[in-house]
């Protein structure tokens, strides 16, 4: 019988489909949750999932909720308006470094972001604290840097879907190539990571699995039929309500030479993402 992985941010986008891909795989999954009785809990139950309450502001649930010796740790860096949360994540990070150690894990998938050096950007270099505290704690990190999701295209969420051709363009322009990865990529590779061998002393993994302009992905998007959801909002504005990360980040990615960036061919580029989406209900009108 495979080992029980625990699993943080289960309901989420990269837990969710961490979760997915180990239960294809048969493992047995133990997924955290501050409502088990809510939709998303409801969901991972009807695959295989053994839904447990776990809190990240409330240390001694965590105890409680971890069960074997592998975990997979995500921190939102937004809360659910998209709006930057500042050094939370860090803190939540740090308890479930001090409840990992003590309920005994010894090695922990990393949701991380960038690209693993220090970037002066704060929800980047917050991830680089959070694995240092998981270090200090004696545990090794696998820690996964994915591209921004290609699922950020597509997301009915208000940010930063909308943001992505509303105000994204206006910093990185149409034609400028930018790194994507698929959601489905994540928890792949994820699963395979928490159920290989441990590295003793970590690793670094970066996610790229398509480089593509936003003109590139707008075009192939609306051949697939699917509507391109354009909002604009003003870059002040879009700061006001969210914050400046999203603005920076994006900054950030013009400062990188795609050229320089790991391409890893064996991940899905866009055209494969778009082909396996689900029938969208808001098809875009033909012509
Ligand atoms: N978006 C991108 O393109 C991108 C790219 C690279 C890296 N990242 C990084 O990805 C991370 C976000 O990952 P994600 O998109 O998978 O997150 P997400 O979809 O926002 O999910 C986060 C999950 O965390 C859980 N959660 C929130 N607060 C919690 C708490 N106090 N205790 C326990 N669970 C809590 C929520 O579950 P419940 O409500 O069920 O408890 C939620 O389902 C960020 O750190 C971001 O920097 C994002």
């Amino acid at each position: 019988m495979a080992e029980t992985i625990t699993v943080l941010g289960a309901t989420g986008r990269t837990g969710g489909s961490t979760v997915r891909a180990l239960r294809a795989r048969g493992v047995p999954v133990r997924a955290v949750t501050r409502q088990p009785d809510g939709r998303g809990g409801r969901a991972l139950a009807a695959i295989g999932a053994e839904v447990v309450a776990g809190d990240m502001d409330d240390e001694t649930s965590l105890r409680v909720a971890f069960d074997g010796i592998r975990l997979f740790n995500v921190q939102p860096a937004y809360d659910r308006r998209g709006r930057y949360q500042g050094g939370l994540e860090v803190d939540q990070g740090r308890a479930v470094a001090r409840a990992a150690a003590s309920a005994g894990v010894s090695h922990v998938v990393q949701l991380s972001a960038g690209r693993g050096r220090p970037e002066n950007l704060p929800h980047f270099d917050n991830k680089l604290l959070i694995r240092r505290a998981f270090e200090q704690q004696g545990l090794p990190v696998t820690a996964i840097h994915p591209a921004p999701f290609m699922e950020l295209m597509t997301s009915p969420e208000f940010a930063p879907a909308l943001a992505t051709w509303g105000v994204e363009p206006r910093i990185v322009g149409w034609e400028r190539r930018l790194p994507w990865v698929a959601l489905a990529d994540i928890g792949e590779r994820a699963a395979s990571e928490l159920t290989g061998p441990v590295p003793a002393d970590g690793a670094t993994i970066e996610l790229i699995g398509d480089l593509r302009s936003l003109d590139d992905c707008r075009q192939l998007l609306r051949q697939a039929g699917r509507r391109v959801r354009r909002a604009p909002v003003p870059t002040r504005l879009f700061t006001a309500m969210v914050g400046t990360e999203f603005v920076n980040m994006w900054r950030w990615i013009t400062t990188i030479a795609p050229e320089d960036l790991p391409l890893d061919p064996e991940l899905r580029d866009v055209p494969t993402w778009i082909a396996e989406l689900a029938p969208d209900r808001e098809r875009a009108p033909a012509g």
